[in-house]
């Protein structure tokens, strides 16, 4: 079955084709003609950090991401500068306040670092505006020009929870590397995680062109919100209504989130599953919800974490352990029960490789995918990301929490504590 469906222009640079995406990211046919907000995919997470300047190398050597373009005093940005890297189709924005009074400062001040915008990229920029203003969104930002020698990007932006928003960008008239003000970075600027070669060695040998490194990701899978309690249901609403996402089967509900995990979920995705948004709310239960502590750290709803498809989850997550990477531990009993075994079948990956690393897998009717949590990024415990590689499923693993949760109970009850 072919999947006739455009492409960004990330996906296009990556290299992407539709029935690649449909393996990393479980993207599905959709007819966009009866869409009343029409999302070509994501364009870009702009994070808003402490330190931008340092978190652009980290990200750069940690993550294996490419530094594409900046912008600050240099080119004419006096307020802050911003970062552009990616990997895949993925896009990040860095941006750190540059001057005292930016709002970037206070944003960071209040929240910490975390993900602002979740921009995405649209064929109509005005009509979609005009659509959410309809169904009663908060329009931060019109729908504007903004030119360079580059061309012209048409861009808005509507509220979303919290201080979180969806800048909406129209990046059909524009070749520049980013947006205007964005000058494009040369390789030569990046830092590279080789010691550069000794100058006599390399004037005998003159430099082979090194192949870049395959990216670790290649994809961005969802971005998860955290609401306050009793808002779950509004959000999803909202993604309904204003942008007519479609609520996905995968609900976490009372029954497994009171006992378990205390917390609820739904997914809510656009019509071609590119773009998917789990949105959770604590749930009462015996201990503090994870959400809570979340709302707590950050000051109110926003991402709680960025899902990156690859498609070597045992690669990705060898090369950023060994670069530091702190991941959530697996309880061994998850990989000991006879339950999983039984329930996972048949994966690519060998069970003992998937436990030496703290792998989790997942298997419903289409499919399984493997998946992994890694610890939040910065100081407060608030945004992580999570590698996910499908095969075929399109859930989120939500047999994991029931699963894990119960592997964690039956250790409880084996020392006599449950
Ligand atoms: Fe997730």
């Amino acid at each position: 079955m072919s999947i006739q469906q455009t492409l960004t222009e990330q996906e296009r640079l990556a290299r992407l084709d539709p029935e690649r995406l449909r393996r990393l990211v479980g993207l599905v046919e959709h007819d966009a003609a009866g869409d009343p907000f029409p999302v070509t995919g994501w364009d870009a997470l702009v994070w808003v950090v402490g330190n931008a300047t340092q978190a652009a190398v980290y990200y750069q050597l940690v993550y294996g991401m490419e530094l594409v373009a900046y912008c600050g005093p240099e080119t004419g940005n006096r307020d802050h500068v911003g970062y552009v890297l990616r990997s895949g189709a993925a896009r990040f924005v860095l941006t750190g306040g540059v001057d005292p009074a930016s709002p970037l400062l206070e944003h960071h001040r209040r929240h910490g670092d975390g993900v602002r915008d979740i921009a995405l990229e649209v064929p109509d920029v005005d009509r979609c505006v005009a659509h959410a203003r309809a169904q009663g969104a908060v329009v931060l930002e019109e729908p504007r020009d903004v030119s360079d020698e580059h061309g012209t990007v048409r861009v808005a932006a509507v509220a979303a929870y919290g201080d979180t928003r969806h800048s909406l960008v129209d990046r059909s008239r524009y070749t520049g590397p980013y947006l205007p003000g964005y000058r494009a970075v040369r390789p030569s600027e990046t830092p590279s995680p080789a010691a550069p070669p000794a100058p006599a060695l390399a004037a005998l040998a003159p430099a082979a062109p090194t192949p870049a490194p395959a990216p670790l990701f290649q994809a961005l899978d969802h971005v998860v919100g955290n609401v306050e309690l009793g808002r779950m249901d509004r959000w999803v609403d909202f993604y309904n209504r204003v942008m007519g996402f479609t609520n996905l089967a995968e609900f976490i509900g009372d029954d497994i989130a009171t006992r378990y995990s205390a917390l609820m979920s739904k997914v809510v995705a656009s019509g071609d599953h590119r773009v998917k948004f789990p949105l959770n709310e604590p749930a009462a239960g015996q201990k503090r919800s994870q959400i809570d502590e979340y709302l707590q750290y950050y000051d109110g709803p926003g991402v709680q974490h960025l899902a990156l498809a690859t498609d070597d989850i045992v690669r990705a997550v060898d090369v950023l352990r060994a670069r530091g990477v702190g991941f959530l531990a697996t309880p061994d009993s998850y990989y000991t029960d006879p339950a999983l075994r039984a329930r996972i079948g048949e994966v690519r990956v060998p069970i003992d490789e998937l436990r030496a690393r703290g792998i989790l897998v997942d298997r419903d009717e289409d499919g399984y995918l493997l998946q992994i949590f890694t610890r939040p990024t910065g100081d407060r415990p608030t945004v992580f990301f999570e590698l996910i590689e499908r095969h075929g499923s399109l859930g989120f693993g939500k047999g994991n929490f029931q699963a894990l949760f119960e592997a964690i109970e039956r250790e409880q009850a084996r020392r006599g504590n449950f």
